[in-house]
This record gives C-alpha cells, structure tokens and sequence, in this order.
C-alpha cells in the first residue's frame, strides 16, 4: 500500500469530514475543495475556516449574518461552502481557488445587503464570510481607527467609546450593520449633517485586488481608492480593513422624539418640516418615520409621524433653536433626553438604554423579512401628496413598513457631487427609504407586501428625483435592474448605475475595467467592466 504525499493529507481529511457529514459533491466543488484544502495545510486550520453543506455548523454560520429572513428560505440558492478566513492569507487562497474552479465569490461582512446579495446567487457560489477580521485598532492620540471589514458598527462605537466619550465615527444607526458593506455604499447616521458620510471620513484601506495583491491606498492608486469609498461591495476587490478619521463630539448630546399622528397633524407639520429642516443648524440630525400605529379610537389605526432628531449640545440649546425654527413641533423638555454620544446609537438604534454591552450583540434585534426602496427629494411635497402618502400606510400590507426621511443639508451640501462615487449631496431637501416587512413565516405571502412597497414607489414618482430617479446604492433595488449572468453592457448597467451614481458611473466603469476586466467580482448589481471577454468573443 502506497502512503499518500504529505501535502494531500489535509485534503484527505476533508474527503473524510465530508464523507462522514454524508455530503455529496461533484468535481469542481472536489477541486475546489482540494485546492483550497492544500494551500490551508493543516487540519485544524481547515475545519475552522471551511464550512460545506451537511456540515453541522454549515446552517448556523450561514444564518447567523442573514438580516432579512426573505431569503433564508428552503427555496434560496445556497454556498456550496462558507469560507470564513482568520487571516489573509486565507482570504488569497478562497479568491485564488475560486477564480480556478470557477465560482462566484460572495463577501460577506454584516450581511445586511438588503437583496440578500452577500449569501445568495443564482450560479454556484462560495461566501467568504469575513466573522473573524473583526478587529479595531483606535488612536485617539491621531484622531484615526483601522476597523476590519467584518466589525460591526456596534463594535466601532464600542471600541472608540471605550477610550473616549468625545471622538465617534459618522457611520449607520444599526449596530449590526457591518463596516464592510456599509462604508463600500456610503454609510449615513446621524452625525453626517457635520461630517458626511461614512465613506467621506475613510483615510486609507486594505485591500486584496483579483490577482490576489495586498495594497494599501497608495499602492492600489487614487482612482481604486475613490471607486471602493461608495461605489458599492463586490466589484473591485475585497476590502479587509479601512483607517478611518474619527470626529469630534461633545461628552453630551441631546436626543428628541415627538410623535404626531393624523388627527395631531402630522401631514401639515411634516410639510413644514420640508422647508425647515434641511437649512437647520449642522449640529442637529432629524429624521422623520411615517408607520401605522394604533389611534385612541379603539380599534382603528392611524398614520404617525415620529419626528427624531439629536443636537450635539444640551437640551436647552436644543428647545431654543426649535421653539425659534420650528415652532409648529411643539417640541418640549419631556421629549428630550441627555446622554452620551454612544448612548445616542442605542436610542437611535431602538435598543435599552440600560448597557451599552448591547451593542456587541449581534442578535440583540429580531429579524425580519423585508424590501427596500429609497428616494431623494429636492422639493417640497405638497401637502396633498403627502396625505396620499400617509393614506397608502393604512393599508393592510403597511402593518409593518415605515418611511424612514432624513434630512439632508449641512456638511453634504458642501462636498461636491463627483467627490466619491456617492453623488446624492446639495440640492436635496431628503432622503426617504421606504421599507416593508413581514415575518418569516409569512414569506409565502412576500408578493403582496413587495407589490405594495412598488405602488407606493410608484405613487412617489411626480415628488421625487427625475432623470434619474435617485437611489441609494445601500438600500440596493433589484427592482431597478440586474446584470445578465455573462456580459452586460454599459448601456443597460446604465440604467441603475446612474440612479446610484450619477455622472459617477463612468469613472466606476473606467476603474472596474482597468482593475477587474474579466469581471471576477460580480453580483447581480456590480458595476460592469467595458468589452468584457464575452464581448471579445462576439457573443
Ligand atoms: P453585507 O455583508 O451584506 O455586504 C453588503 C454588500 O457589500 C454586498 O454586496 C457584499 O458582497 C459587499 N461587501 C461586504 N463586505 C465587503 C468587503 N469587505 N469588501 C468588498 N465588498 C464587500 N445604511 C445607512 O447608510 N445608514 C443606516 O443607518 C442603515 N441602517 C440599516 C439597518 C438595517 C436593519 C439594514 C438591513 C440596512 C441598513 N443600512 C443602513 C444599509 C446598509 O448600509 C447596507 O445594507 C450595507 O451594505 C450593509 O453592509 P454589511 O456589511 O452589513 O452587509
């Protein structure tokens, strides 16, 4: 009997780790496979790192970072495996082995892609879940912090908080959200009316490139640096860590709610708020969510709008300034609350105030399935649109959607529209995402909640954005369009790259063509290289 070679054990014990979990497998998953098990080289390292179907943990990993339930389904196309890397080497392996044996590649970071597109395609794929490159180096000293792409925003405010209560990052206000997906589309909180984006406070990167090569700002180049700062996940390489500009904010904010429903006049004073909002203060954030709630009338619903906002001051300054600018909010010391900046996410966040420690637990919110839209406005909505608005939400479909409309102005007024690929900046009075959800297992029923999110998108068309009609790439649309599977060409990528990027879109392209030509990293909205090889080919 022939002993095997030294460096075919590892991947013989994953032929008896895989024969013993019962899975079955063809030949490019086998290549695959074994591919990746030489270059991991040893067993241990292995059975933490690849995780295959039938494996016993393969089910828990894969759902631990699902955040919308819509596609964890017995219907939902699966990994044929889940790579989960403890260092970057790893990560070169996954990307070389699957670029050889031909599967999509999936990065997932907090996987909140709202199209479900860090965990699921329709072509045979493996994720590389990036759970273990959660570390977050702070320098309150140089005002800086590299956070790895797999931290959640949780984790980042935890991290900075944890040596300072007057730095913070102007990043999300979901402390699951993962730094990841969420600083490639932009990223926004309540503290971007001060300091812009996430992405517009991002310094330097880490970044594994197609061929597999590590590089760092200067040597990835100005124009890849830009396209990874906002030009969505997915399509120029793997982001493994950002250093990011930490901001300043005072030891105590102040938070505000004031709720108004229909018979409180909420159409009317959302209609002023239009005018006033977007020119207030850039030290205040406010937001606006329309849902259904129930009225005082037993047994009938009404519409609410919940008027939120913070002030990076005190509570007095607060009530002045509104009472001066908006004094139709009525806005009264009971609506306010003092707090720290880190308490602020957990209010924000719909969290206890009792321990910040909640902002490490990834489970700590129920999760749901759902649909997203989004919008920007420049201007005002009259009054007769929004009761429209309003009317849609007391629809039976509605039980669960909110619009969720935060005001723009400030600091996003003055970074210029071609800065990063995220253009959506002066002239916008609003954002609005819409988002519907219904519960998992009301999934079957998932087309009528989604044809209602697409009445009321429609609804919005005359009071929106035109040519084009705006949209966040981080609550990404499929409904706006998807690439084919082989070649897609500028002109249809077109119709949803400009309504992301704007003018922008053509330097994505340019940049996708000279980094990524034979269009390696992919999903069903990456941004398109030109004349890719199927072109070439004449197909
Ligand atoms: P996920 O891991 O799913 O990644 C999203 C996309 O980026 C995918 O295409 C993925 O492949 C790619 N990607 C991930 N990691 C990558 C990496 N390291 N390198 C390259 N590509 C990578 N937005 C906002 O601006 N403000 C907010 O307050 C919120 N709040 C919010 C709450 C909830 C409940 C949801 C579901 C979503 C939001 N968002 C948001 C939207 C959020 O910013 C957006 O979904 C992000 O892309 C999520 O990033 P994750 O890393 O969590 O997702």
């Amino acid at each position: 009997m022939k002993f095997p070679q030294f460096s075919m054990l590892p991947f013989l014990m994953v032929v008896v780790m895989l024969s013993l979990s019962g899975t079955t497998l063809s030949h490019p998953h086998w290549d695959f496979l074994h591919c990746l098990s030489l270059r991991l080289a040893n067993y241990s390292t292995i059975s933490k790192v690849i995780y295959v179907q039938n494996n016993p943990s393969y089910s828990s990993v894969l759902n631990a970072s699902i955040h919308n339930t819509r596609f964890s389904t017995p219907a939902t196309p699966k990994p044929f495996a889940i790579i989960t890397p403890l260092k970057t080497s790893h990560v070169r392996s996954t990307l070389y082995c699957s670029k050889k044996h031909g599967f999509q590649l999936r990065i997932r970071s907090g996987g909140h892609d709202v199209e479900g597109l860090s965990y699921v395609s329709e072509v045979p794929f493996v994720i590389l879940d990036l759970l273990n490159f959660r570390a977050i180096k702070v320098d309150t000293k140089n005002e800086v912090a590299w956070v790895q792409s797999g931290a959640t925003l949780g984790e980042l405010y935890y991290a900075i908080a944890a040596k300072t209560n007057t730095l913070a990052f102007p990043a999300g206000m979901c402390h699951t959200v993962g730094a990841g997906g969420h600083f490639s589309g932009g990223g926004y909180g309540t503290l971007f009316r001060k300091y812009g984006l996430a992405a517009d406070n991002i310094i330097d990167a880490r970044m594994i490139d197609v061929n597999g090569r590590i590089l760092d700002r200067k040597s990835m180049g100005e124009d890849v640096f830009w396209a990874i700062r906002g030009g969505g996940g997915n399509t120029f390489g793997i982001v493994l860590a950002w250093k990011i500009k930490l901001v300043p904010v005072p030891a105590v904010v102040t938070v505000f709610t004031v709720n108004k429903n229909l018979e409180q006049n909420a159409t009317k004073i959302f209609h002023r708020w239009q005018y006033i909002a977007h020119k207030l203060p850039d030290d205040l954030f406010m937001n606006v969510w329309i849902t259904k709630v129930n009225s005082s009338q037993v047994g009938m619903k009404t519409v609410q709008a919940t008027f939120r906002g913070m002030l990076l001051g005190g509570v007095d300054e607060l009530i002045t300034l509104i009472q001066d600018k908006f004094p139709e909010l009525g806005l009264a010391e009971e609506n306010c609350n003092e707090m720290s900046w880190l308490e602020s996410v957990l209010y924000f966040g719909g969290l206890p105030l009792q321990s910040v420690d909640i902002l490490l637990d990834k489970n700590a919110l129920p999760t749901l399935s759902l649909k997203a839209k989004s919008d920007y406005v420049k201007e005002p909505i009259p009054e007769s649109g929004i009761e429209g608005l309003m009317s849609m939400f007391l629809e039976e479909e509605a039980d669960n959607a909110i619009a969720m409309i935060a005001a723009f102005g400030g600091k996003m007024d003055d970074i210029p529209e071609n800065e990063l690929p995220y253009p959506h900046r002066a002239g916008n009075l609003f954002e609005a995402t819409y988002i519907v959800q219904w519960t998992k297992e009301e999934n079957a029923e998932s087309g009528k909640y989604i044809s209602w999110s697409r009445r009321l998108y429609s609804y919005m068309t005359p009071y929106v954005s035109k040519s084009p009609r705006e949209a966040y790439v981080n609550y990404r649309d499929l409904d706006l369009g998807i690439n084919n599977n082989d070649y897609t060409s500028y002109e249809q990528a077109s119709i949803w790259g400009f309504k992301y990027f704007k003018n922008n879109f053509k330097r994505l392209v340019q940049v996708k063509t000279k980094v990524d030509p034979m269009n390696f990293f992919r999903n069903e909205q990456s941004i398109p290289p030109l004349l890719s090889p199927w072109k070439k080919k004449g197909n």
